[in-house]
């Protein structure tokens, strides 16, 4: 009896071994390990053995079942597998139909950012981005805010060395681009600032559009002209906005510019602080001293300069009530823009 199992089992392996597909693998299987197979009704004639030699051939017969169920696992895998390459290398069914590919949306601060910049861009604007990380200089000396100045402490500063720190503002794209180029310029600077700062309506992390126009015989009346077509073009056309006298060192005069809150209609909220009114931008007209450190001559030319926080326009377009939700990536959140 122990050489009928060992004449099975070669006979087994060198079957399994020559086995290529998925029906010659289930006959093999129903052939040698089968309920009614070979390895079974040699193992039911074990009660003929001497009564001595039954535990060993038992034992034997088992080992040898187990081995011969585990080789046929690892090759029906092989054989699955062999079989998904196989079709990956040109027998696809082409009648299957297409698996939908999840479509991603626009995140609604990049929505508005768009809209924004395509308002100004058809207004005449042209558009630069300037870097995020960036020197004392351009971020506050060249705008005229000296070391040790009060207007400094606005900031709320991410310093990255003595004098490299993450941009506070986009306005340092007016000292860069000055500097570089000559009058009459007409440019929107969109991108990301940094502040230490975080409540409803603040976040350390934040978009503004720089915007400026530097030409001859600019005025004030230029600058609510062009504030008024944007608001008008990014809400209602009715809605209600006030300027606010403001100080910036880098413009005079300067002005903080509030639109009507969306949310309670101007009557009083928890995001408006109970005003009536969200600031969602600062402006002014650009100062002689900013134009002196770019080497512009401030008796000849005069111009208008602005910054807008992104996140507040797109707070007031979808009335959100809570910065934060644009940054906490819930997809519930996301998935309704
Ligand atoms: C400035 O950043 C000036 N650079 C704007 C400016 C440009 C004035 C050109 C004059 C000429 P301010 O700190 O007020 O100003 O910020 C401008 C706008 O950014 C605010 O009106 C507000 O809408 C938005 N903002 C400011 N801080 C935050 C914050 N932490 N989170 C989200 N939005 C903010």
């Amino acid at each position: 009896m122990e050489e009928e199992l060992l004449r099975l089992k070669s006979e087994a392996t060198e079957t399994l071994v020559a086995c290529s597909n998925a029906d010659e693998l289930e006959s093999f299987r129903v052939k040698y390990l089968g309920r009614k197979g070979l390895f079974t009704s040699v193992m039911r004639n074990l009660g003929n053995a001497p009564k001595e030699d039954r535990p060993r051939l038992g034992q034997l017969a088992n080992t040898i079942k187990k081995d011969l169920e585990a080789a046929f696992t690892e090759k029906s895998e092989a054989v699955t597998q062999g079989q998904a390459g196989k079709a990956k290398s040109g027998d696809d069914d082409l009648t299957l139909p297409g698996r939908a590919t999840p479509v991603g949306g626009l995140h609604p601060v990049t929505k508005v950012m768009e809209e924004i910049c395509g308002v100004f861009e058809r207004l005449g604007f042209t558009v630069a981005e300037g870097p995020d990380i960036e020197s004392d200089f351009y971020n506050f000396e060249g705008l005229n805010i000296p070391k040790h100045h009060p207007a400094r402490d606005m900031h709320d500063t991410f310093y990255i060395s003595d004098n490299v720190l993450l941009r506070t503002h986009t306005s340092p794209m007016q000292v860069r681009t000055m500097e570089k180029s000559e009058p009459p310029l007409r440019m929107i600077a969109p991108g990301k600032v940094y502040r230490c700062d975080s409540d409803i309506t603040h976040t350390p992390m934040f978009h503004q559009v720089e915007g400026f126009l530097v030409d001859k015989k600019v005025s004030f009346a230029d600058l609510k002209g062009v504030l008024a077509v944007f608001i008008a073009k990014m809400f209602d056309e009715n809605t209600a906005i006030r300027f606010r006298p403001s100080f910036f060192p880098f413009t005079e005069p300067s002005a903080e510019v509030d639109i009507a809150c969306v949310i309670c209609k101007g009557e009083g909220c928890r995001v408006c602080k109970q005003t009536g009114w969200l600031e969602i931008l600062g402006a002014g007209m650009i100062d002689p001293e900013v134009f002196k450190k770019v080497g512009y001559d401030p008796e000849e030319y005069s111009g208008f300069a602005f910054g807008l926080g992104v996140e507040r326009i797109a707070m007031l377009k979808y009335g959100i009530t809570d910065i934060r939700l644009f940054y906490e990536n819930d997809l519930r959140f996301l998935k309704q823009f």
